[in-house]
């Protein structure tokens, strides 16, 4: 062997560890995205899954959502470890989640004390919420949910920080009876 044939058989081992290894650590549910020659994991994003919207009352705000919009409230429920009340109507595959806070400490009565009633959060669907957490988190995000937790609906859910997010409140979640 000359020189670069000997570089060239010791290092392919490596390299051919290396593909394994690539192929091998696509967490689930994601897609692989090649950009400029270089692959890497991003997570799959299916639609939007609800718009939290902070209100005082649900009872006060069901005649707009019913009466006025038409939709039909199908669940209410209370979220204890949350302090909220929400109430969930659907748009499509889409649905509007009205939280009502039922204590002085809990995020939501301080948001509306802040900012007044209004959309509080955008929640995307996302195939793999734990492999999203990790990967965002990877790109810098700051999280607000280091693991998923149970949210309303048996849902796993976490939150990201929105002063990492654009300073729009998100949440990531997955239906874990899905599939
Ligand atoms: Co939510």
């Amino acid at each position: 062997f000359d020189k670069s044939q000997s570089v060239f058989l010791f290092s392919l081992p490596f390299f051919i560890m290396k593909m394994i290894f690539q192929l091998t650590s696509v967490p689930s549910g994601g897609i692989m995205v090649s950009r400029d020659e270089l692959n890497f994991y991003i997570m799959n994003l299916t639609h939007i899954e609800h718009l939290g919207i902070a209100v005082k009352s649900i009872e006060e705000a069901l005649p707009y959502y019913e009466e006025v919009l038409g939709l039909k409230c199908y669940s209410v429920e209370e979220v204890a470890d949350q302090k909220v009340k929400t109430a969930f109507f659907k748009v499509g595959q889409t649905k509007i989640e009205l939280l009502e806070p039922t204590s002085e400490d809990s995020t939501i009565a301080k948001f509306i004390e802040k900012r007044g009633e209004g959309i509080h959060h955008i929640a995307f669907a996302v195939d793999g919420v734990a492999d999203a957490l990790a990967e965002v988190e990877s790109k810098g995000v700051r999280l607000i949910d280091k693991a998923p937790r149970k949210g309303a609906e048996g849902l796993n859910i976490a939150f990201l920080h929105p002063k990492s997010t654009c300073s729009v409140l998100t949440e990531l979640c997955e239906d874990p009876n899905k599939k």
